[in-house]
Protein backbone atom coordinates (compact mmCIF):
# COMPACT_ATOMS: atom_id res chain seq x y z
CA UNK A 1 0.00 0.00 0.00
CA UNK A 2 2.89 2.10 0.60
CA UNK A 3 4.73 1.06 -2.29
CA UNK A 4 4.06 4.20 -5.13
CA UNK A 5 1.84 3.34 -8.01
CA UNK A 6 4.02 3.01 -11.47
CA UNK A 7 2.90 6.56 -13.99
CA UNK A 8 0.68 5.33 -17.08
CA UNK A 9 0.80 7.51 -19.93
CA UNK A 10 -1.92 6.12 -22.03
CA UNK A 11 -1.77 7.74 -25.66
CA UNK A 12 -4.43 7.38 -28.70
CA UNK A 13 -3.17 7.53 -32.64
CA UNK A 14 -5.20 6.01 -35.52
CA UNK A 15 -7.67 3.91 -33.60
CA UNK A 16 -11.34 3.03 -33.03
CA UNK A 17 -11.58 3.27 -29.32
CA UNK A 18 -12.77 -0.63 -28.54
CA UNK A 19 -9.38 -1.45 -27.09
CA UNK A 20 -10.34 1.07 -24.38
CA UNK A 21 -13.75 0.04 -24.54
CA UNK A 22 -12.71 -3.60 -23.64
CA UNK A 23 -9.87 -2.56 -20.93
CA UNK A 24 -13.19 -0.79 -18.90
CA UNK A 25 -15.21 -3.91 -19.60
CA UNK A 26 -12.30 -6.62 -17.47
CA UNK A 27 -13.98 -8.11 -14.77
CA UNK A 28 -11.06 -9.99 -13.48
CA UNK A 29 -9.44 -7.40 -12.31
CA UNK A 30 -12.12 -4.57 -12.86
CA UNK A 31 -10.82 -1.90 -14.59
CA UNK A 32 -11.39 0.41 -12.04
CA UNK A 33 -9.16 -1.24 -9.19
CA UNK A 34 -6.86 -1.53 -11.69
CA UNK A 35 -6.90 2.37 -12.72
CA UNK A 36 -7.34 3.55 -8.91
CA UNK A 37 -5.20 1.07 -6.87
CA UNK A 38 -2.68 -0.56 -9.17
CA UNK A 39 -0.81 2.18 -11.35
CA UNK A 40 -1.36 5.95 -11.55
CA UNK A 41 -3.11 6.37 -15.23
CA UNK A 42 -1.92 10.31 -15.35
CA UNK A 43 -3.05 11.07 -18.84
CA UNK A 44 -5.77 9.10 -20.86
CA UNK A 45 -7.59 11.43 -23.05
CA UNK A 46 -10.71 9.16 -23.58
CA UNK A 47 -11.45 8.43 -20.03
CA UNK A 48 -10.01 11.59 -17.86
CA UNK A 49 -12.02 14.57 -16.86
CA UNK A 50 -8.99 17.32 -18.17
CA UNK A 51 -9.41 18.23 -21.60
CA UNK A 52 -7.57 21.14 -23.73
CA UNK A 53 -4.33 23.05 -22.84
CA UNK A 54 -4.09 22.33 -19.24
CA UNK A 55 -4.32 18.33 -20.32
CA UNK A 56 -2.05 18.18 -23.03
CA UNK A 57 0.54 20.12 -20.88
CA UNK A 58 0.30 16.77 -18.38
CA UNK A 59 1.83 14.92 -21.02
CA UNK A 60 5.40 17.26 -20.86
CA UNK A 61 4.75 17.22 -17.04
CA UNK A 62 4.85 13.13 -17.33
CA UNK A 63 7.78 12.98 -19.50
CA UNK A 64 10.49 15.37 -17.59
CA UNK A 65 8.85 14.03 -13.81
CA UNK A 66 9.10 10.43 -14.53
CA UNK A 67 12.33 10.69 -16.30
CA UNK A 68 12.20 6.96 -17.63
CA UNK A 69 10.10 5.62 -15.07
CA UNK A 70 6.79 5.72 -16.67
CA UNK A 71 4.87 2.79 -18.92
CA UNK A 72 3.54 4.34 -22.05
CA UNK A 73 0.68 2.66 -23.80
CA UNK A 74 -0.46 3.05 -26.97
CA UNK A 75 -3.82 2.23 -28.65
CA UNK A 76 -4.11 2.89 -32.28
CA UNK A 77 -0.84 3.60 -34.61
CA UNK A 78 0.67 7.03 -36.08
CA UNK A 79 0.42 7.81 -39.74
CA UNK A 80 3.69 8.67 -41.88
CA UNK A 81 2.27 10.06 -44.71
CA UNK A 82 2.47 14.36 -44.90
CA UNK A 83 4.31 14.36 -41.98
CA UNK A 84 1.88 12.66 -39.76
CA UNK A 85 -0.68 15.25 -40.72
CA UNK A 86 -3.79 12.29 -40.66
CA UNK A 87 -4.13 12.04 -36.75
CA UNK A 88 -3.54 15.09 -35.03
CA UNK A 89 -3.70 15.84 -31.10
CA UNK A 90 -3.74 18.71 -29.88
CA UNK A 91 -2.81 20.63 -32.86
CA UNK A 92 0.50 18.44 -33.40
CA UNK A 93 0.77 14.92 -35.07
CA UNK A 94 0.25 12.11 -33.09
CA UNK A 95 3.61 10.67 -34.73
CA UNK A 96 5.52 13.59 -32.73
CA UNK A 97 3.63 13.08 -29.72
CA UNK A 98 4.64 9.39 -29.87
CA UNK A 99 8.38 9.88 -30.44
CA UNK A 100 8.44 12.43 -27.63
CA UNK A 101 6.79 10.52 -25.27
CA UNK A 102 8.36 7.25 -25.84
CA UNK A 103 12.21 9.05 -25.73
CA UNK A 104 11.75 8.95 -21.89
CA UNK A 105 9.95 6.13 -20.80
CA UNK A 106 10.75 2.59 -19.23
CA UNK A 107 8.16 0.51 -22.01
CA UNK A 108 5.85 0.70 -24.44
CA UNK A 109 2.50 -1.55 -24.53
CA UNK A 110 1.24 -1.40 -27.93
CA UNK A 111 -2.55 -2.51 -27.02
CA UNK A 112 -4.37 -3.61 -30.10
CA UNK A 113 -3.76 -4.99 -33.48
CA UNK A 114 -3.62 -1.08 -34.63
CA UNK A 115 -0.24 -0.75 -32.21
CA UNK A 116 1.02 -4.18 -32.67
CA UNK A 117 0.48 -5.00 -36.57
CA UNK A 118 -1.33 -2.06 -37.84
CA UNK A 119 -4.56 -3.27 -38.42
CA UNK A 120 -7.70 -1.89 -41.24
CA UNK A 121 -5.56 1.59 -41.24
CA UNK A 122 -3.07 -0.27 -42.47
CA UNK A 123 -4.84 -2.07 -45.09
CA UNK A 124 -3.67 -2.43 -48.84
CA UNK A 125 -3.34 0.63 -50.33
CA UNK A 126 -3.10 2.52 -46.80
CA UNK A 127 -2.98 5.88 -47.81
CA UNK A 128 -1.98 7.21 -44.60
CA UNK A 129 1.16 4.94 -44.45
CA UNK A 130 -0.06 3.86 -40.77
CA UNK A 131 2.36 2.03 -39.59
CA UNK A 132 2.63 -0.11 -35.87
CA UNK A 133 4.41 1.87 -33.46
CA UNK A 134 7.52 -0.51 -33.25
CA UNK A 135 8.29 0.80 -36.92
CA UNK A 136 8.65 4.01 -35.46
CA UNK A 137 10.14 3.32 -31.52
CA UNK A 138 13.26 1.15 -31.84
CA UNK A 139 14.92 1.99 -28.66
CA UNK A 140 12.51 0.53 -26.34
CA UNK A 141 10.85 -2.58 -25.09
CA UNK A 142 7.61 -2.99 -26.33
CA UNK A 143 5.21 -5.43 -25.09
CA UNK A 144 2.81 -6.07 -27.91
CA UNK A 145 -0.99 -6.73 -27.15
CA UNK A 146 -2.74 -7.81 -30.17
CA UNK A 147 -6.19 -8.60 -31.00
CA UNK A 148 -8.90 -6.11 -32.05
CA UNK A 149 -9.52 -5.52 -29.55
CA UNK A 150 -7.27 -7.51 -26.99
CA UNK A 151 -9.00 -9.74 -24.42
CA UNK A 152 -9.82 -7.12 -21.67
CA UNK A 153 -8.45 -9.72 -18.96
CA UNK A 154 -5.71 -9.77 -20.60
CA UNK A 155 -4.79 -6.28 -20.71
CA UNK A 156 -5.96 -6.09 -17.04
CA UNK A 157 -3.33 -8.89 -16.55
CA UNK A 158 -0.14 -7.59 -18.18
CA UNK A 159 -0.56 -4.14 -16.09
CA UNK A 160 -1.13 -6.58 -13.22
CA UNK A 161 2.23 -8.37 -13.48
CA UNK A 162 4.03 -4.96 -14.53
CA UNK A 163 2.79 -3.72 -11.07
CA UNK A 164 3.15 -6.75 -9.44
CA UNK A 165 6.74 -7.93 -10.04
CA UNK A 166 8.08 -4.62 -11.25
CA UNK A 167 9.64 -6.34 -14.61
CA UNK A 168 7.81 -7.09 -18.02
CA UNK A 169 6.32 -10.18 -18.33
CA UNK A 170 7.73 -12.61 -20.48
CA UNK A 171 7.94 -12.33 -24.60
CA UNK A 172 7.48 -14.65 -27.57
CA UNK A 173 9.92 -13.73 -30.74
CA UNK A 174 7.40 -11.56 -31.91
CA UNK A 175 7.12 -9.18 -29.01
CA UNK A 176 3.85 -11.03 -27.05
CA UNK A 177 3.06 -11.97 -23.74
CA UNK A 178 4.06 -15.74 -23.67
CA UNK A 179 1.29 -16.65 -21.48
CA UNK A 180 -1.75 -15.48 -23.36
CA UNK A 181 -0.31 -16.01 -27.04
CA UNK A 182 1.41 -19.40 -27.18
CA UNK A 183 -1.79 -21.25 -27.97
CA UNK A 184 -3.91 -20.95 -30.56
CA UNK A 185 -7.78 -20.69 -30.75
CA UNK A 186 -7.83 -23.95 -32.02
CA UNK A 187 -6.14 -25.69 -29.29
CA UNK A 188 -8.58 -24.94 -26.90
CA UNK A 189 -11.73 -24.42 -28.89
CA UNK A 190 -14.83 -26.18 -27.24
CA UNK A 191 -15.65 -27.12 -30.86
CA UNK A 192 -12.38 -28.98 -31.24
CA UNK A 193 -13.92 -32.48 -30.89
CA UNK A 194 -16.44 -31.50 -33.89
CA UNK A 195 -13.47 -30.69 -35.81
CA UNK A 196 -11.64 -34.02 -35.33
CA UNK A 197 -15.05 -35.85 -36.02
CA UNK A 198 -14.87 -34.88 -39.58
CA UNK A 199 -18.64 -32.67 -38.14
CA UNK A 200 -18.58 -29.21 -39.84
CA UNK A 201 -20.62 -26.14 -40.45
CA UNK A 202 -21.48 -25.95 -43.78
CA UNK A 203 -24.21 -22.90 -44.43
CA UNK A 204 -24.58 -20.35 -41.71
CA UNK A 205 -28.10 -21.62 -39.47
CA UNK A 206 -28.00 -25.19 -40.75
CA UNK A 207 -28.44 -28.03 -39.04
CA UNK A 208 -24.98 -28.30 -38.31
CA UNK A 209 -24.85 -24.59 -36.72
CA UNK A 210 -27.57 -25.35 -34.87
CA UNK A 211 -25.98 -28.26 -33.09
CA UNK A 212 -22.58 -26.21 -32.78
CA UNK A 213 -20.30 -27.92 -34.98
CA UNK A 214 -17.12 -26.68 -35.95
CA UNK A 215 -17.18 -22.92 -38.27
CA UNK A 216 -13.88 -24.22 -40.03
CA UNK A 217 -15.63 -24.46 -43.17
CA UNK A 218 -17.47 -21.25 -42.55
CA UNK A 219 -13.87 -19.41 -42.61
CA UNK A 220 -12.66 -19.82 -39.15
CA UNK A 221 -9.03 -19.15 -38.37
CA UNK A 222 -8.91 -20.57 -35.02
CA UNK A 223 -6.37 -22.96 -36.58
CA UNK A 224 -3.95 -20.18 -37.59
CA UNK A 225 -4.57 -17.74 -34.51
CA UNK A 226 -2.28 -17.36 -31.58
CA UNK A 227 -4.43 -16.20 -28.89
CA UNK A 228 -6.40 -16.66 -25.26
CA UNK A 229 -9.82 -16.41 -26.35
CA UNK A 230 -10.69 -19.90 -26.15
CA UNK A 231 -8.85 -20.37 -22.62
CA UNK A 232 -9.72 -17.10 -21.10
CA UNK A 233 -12.61 -16.26 -23.26
CA UNK A 234 -13.88 -12.70 -22.58
CA UNK A 235 -15.36 -10.73 -20.05
CA UNK A 236 -14.80 -13.00 -17.12
CA UNK A 237 -15.49 -16.14 -18.92
CA UNK A 238 -18.39 -15.09 -20.66
CA UNK A 239 -18.27 -15.92 -24.32
CA UNK A 240 -15.94 -15.04 -27.07
CA UNK A 241 -16.59 -15.26 -31.15
CA UNK A 242 -16.72 -18.52 -31.38
CA UNK A 243 -19.28 -19.72 -28.86
CA UNK A 244 -21.74 -16.98 -30.30
CA UNK A 245 -21.81 -18.54 -33.43
CA UNK A 246 -19.25 -16.90 -35.86
CA UNK A 247 -15.67 -18.25 -36.57
CA UNK A 248 -12.66 -16.38 -35.44
CA UNK A 249 -11.37 -14.40 -38.40
CA UNK A 250 -7.75 -14.26 -36.60
CA UNK A 251 -7.92 -10.53 -35.09
CA UNK A 252 -4.89 -10.73 -33.41
CA UNK A 253 -2.74 -11.80 -36.25
CA UNK A 254 -0.46 -9.63 -38.29
CA UNK A 255 -2.41 -9.05 -41.58
CA UNK A 256 -5.27 -10.06 -40.58
CA UNK A 257 -7.16 -7.38 -42.35
CA UNK A 258 -5.29 -7.99 -45.63
CA UNK A 259 -5.48 -11.67 -45.48
CA UNK A 260 -8.72 -12.99 -46.58
CA UNK A 261 -10.35 -12.77 -43.13
CA UNK A 262 -13.48 -11.16 -44.04
CA UNK A 263 -16.08 -12.26 -46.02
CA UNK A 264 -15.10 -12.28 -49.51
CA UNK A 265 -12.73 -15.42 -48.93
CA UNK A 266 -15.83 -16.97 -46.93
FE1 LIG B 1 -10.04 -0.49 -32.47
FE2 LIG B 1 -9.06 -2.85 -33.17
FE3 LIG B 1 -7.51 -0.73 -33.24
FE4 LIG B 1 -8.23 -1.65 -30.88
S1 LIG B 1 -6.96 -2.73 -32.38
S2 LIG B 1 -8.28 0.52 -31.51
S3 LIG B 1 -10.30 -2.41 -31.34
S4 LIG B 1 -9.36 -1.07 -34.54
FE1 LIG C 1 -10.87 -24.90 -34.69
FE2 LIG C 1 -12.48 -22.89 -35.41
FE3 LIG C 1 -13.38 -25.38 -35.45
FE4 LIG C 1 -12.89 -24.15 -33.13
S1 LIG C 1 -14.48 -23.60 -34.62
S2 LIG C 1 -12.35 -26.23 -33.68
S3 LIG C 1 -11.09 -22.95 -33.66
S4 LIG C 1 -11.71 -24.52 -36.74
FE1 LIG D 1 -10.24 -12.28 -32.35
FE2 LIG D 1 -10.47 -14.81 -33.00
FE3 LIG D 1 -10.42 -14.13 -30.48
S1 LIG D 1 -11.47 -13.08 -34.00
S2 LIG D 1 -11.42 -12.16 -30.52
S3 LIG D 1 -8.74 -13.88 -31.96
S4 LIG D 1 -11.62 -15.80 -31.37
Amino acid sequence: ETKPRTPVLWLHGLECTCCSEAFLRSAHPLASDVILSMISLDYDDTIMAAAGQQAEAIVDEIIEKYNGNYILAVEGNPPLNEDGMYCIIGGKPFLDQLKKAASNCKAIISWGSCASWGCVQAARPNPTQAVPVHKVIRDKPIIKVPGCPPIPEVMTAVITYIATFERLPELDRQGRPKMFYSQRIHDKCYRRPHFDAGQFVEQWDDDSARKGFCLYKMGCKGPTTYNACSTTRWYGGLSFPIQSGHGCIGCSEEGFWDNGSFYDRL
